[in-house]
């Protein structure tokens, strides 16, 4: 058999090294390339966080304007891809969707598969950026029965996506510079987690050699789960479930059972065993955008709030150092924009992307093996076949 390290869930294991993301869970530390996070926050934005992840170093004016123009080059997506949508039950998962599509890009770009072609693998990066928004909204739009609306490349990313959603044929949709600052926001706060479950997943399809067209839509099926992604969406169906700050004392307690499965959605990561640093930024961002929007004495907010001092000051929660993490508040943000919450993991994903690919680039530019973990086989040991009429 040989000897393995018996590992699972990979809680101490290193599947590669990398130069893109660093995360000190103890302290409450994430940097993007050696950027801390809320600098970023505060004076960049999400392309400039999609460049800074793919290229290693933050883009000049020049490189800015050329790497935005190249972006929204590549936002429309292939007039058959239409097609691919109407497949779908119209109550299907826009994830479900979302898995279906992006990985049906590969059959549209056969140059995405030369992956020794720098050039190539590129493009495919530019691509898979610009189409993310497109296609998260055109499931947006199919679940409504609502025609699909084109891009429009006058307006910011952030813009473009809310713009996307929200239009109609018959009416224009005003986008508020609050609001698109907060999409542009939640956007660049999920961008990259180094060796998540998502992005391991991108990391160990690609490594066989596969289209990354097909290897992101591994990972947009990892990032499904209520344990990752779909924290947000859970975050969001509990507070509905709890339904008022009376309840809380009931949900803490259940939460403590060790007999009830339930837990606090939105509480808790693998890797951050202090503040999750990008929770303060979409605290303050939920902020602003509550304030925008004129909402008062929100009884989502209100229960959020509450939720999180008595966690916060919980033996249980403080002795195992559960502390809201990103996907506490984004959800609430994302419904007081006014996305519905079957599309907040599809937020995540469209955010997620460049930090998927720049892990595959970095992973297909050097050298690397295909992924094969081992196991520790506990069934039976070698026995004969038994025939039919002897079982
Ligand atoms: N509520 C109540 N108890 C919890 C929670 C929670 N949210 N999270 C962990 N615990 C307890 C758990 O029961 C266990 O207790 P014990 O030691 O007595 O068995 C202990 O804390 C350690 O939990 P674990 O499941 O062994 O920890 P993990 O590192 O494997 O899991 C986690 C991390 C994020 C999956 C987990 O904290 C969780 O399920 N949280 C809720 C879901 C969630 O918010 N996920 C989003 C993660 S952040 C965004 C992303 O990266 O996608």
């Amino acid at each position: 058999q040989g000897y393995f390290t018996y590992d699972p869930g990979f809680v101490s294991t290193a599947s590669c090294d990398s130069e893109i993301t660093y995360i000190d869970g103890d302290q409450g530390i994430l940097l993007h390339r050696g950027y801390p996070i809320d600098q970023l926050a505060e004076h960049s934005n999400y392309l400039e966080l999609c460049y800074l992840l793919l290229n290693g170093e933050l883009p000049s004016a020049a490189e800015s304007e050329t790497f935005v123009d190249t972006i929204k080059n590549h936002t429309m997506v292939h007039e058959q891809l239409r097609n691919f949508f109407q497949g779908f039950r119209r109550d299907a998962h826009p994830m479900a969707i979302m898995c279906g599509v992006t990985g049906a890009l590969s059959a549209f770009y056969h140059d995405s598969l030369d992956i020794d072609n720098p050039e190539h693998r590129r493009i495919t990066a530019h691509r898979l950026i610009a189409k993310m928004p497109t296609l998260a909204a055109m499931s947006y739009k199919y679940s409504l029965g609502q025609p699909f609306i084109y891009p429009r490349n006058d307006l910011s990313y952030a813009e473009n996506f809310l713009h996307m959603m929200f239009a109609t044929p018959c009416e224009e949709y005003k986008v508020s510079p609050t609001l698109a600052k907060a999409m542009d926001r939640i956007f660049l706060l999920h961008a990259d987690h180094e060796q998540n479950a998502s992005t391991s997943t991108v990391r160990l399809a690609g490594s066989t050699g596969a289209n990354p067209f097909a290897c992101i839509a591994a990972g947009i099926a990892a990032l499904w789960g209520p344990s990752h992604g779909g924290a947000n969406e859970a975050v969001l169906n509990m507070l509905d479930e709890i339904g008022s700050v009376d309840n809380i004392d009931k949900y803490i307690k259940k939460a403590k059972d060790k007999d009830d499965p339930f837990r606090i959605m939105g509480f808790g990561h693998r890797v951050y065993k202090n503040y999750d640093p990008r929770a303060k930024v979409m605290q303050q961002t939920c902020h602003e955008v509550l304030e925008e929007l004129g909402v008062q004495d929100d009884p989502i907010l209100e229960m959020a709030q509450a939720l999180e001092k008595i966690a916060l000051e919980d033996d249980y929660f403080v002795s195992k150092r559960l502390y809201p993490n990103v996907d506490f508040y984004s959800g609430i943000i994302l419904k007081a924009i006014g996305i519905p919450v079957e599309m907040f993991t599809v937020i995540f994903a469209t955010g997620r992307t460049p930090g998927w690919i720049a892990h595959w680039n970095e992973m297909i530019s050097g050298p690397y093996k295909i992924g094969r973990p081992r196991q520790l086989y506990k069934g039976y040991a070698q026995r004969d076949y038994k025939t039919i009429d002897k079982r």
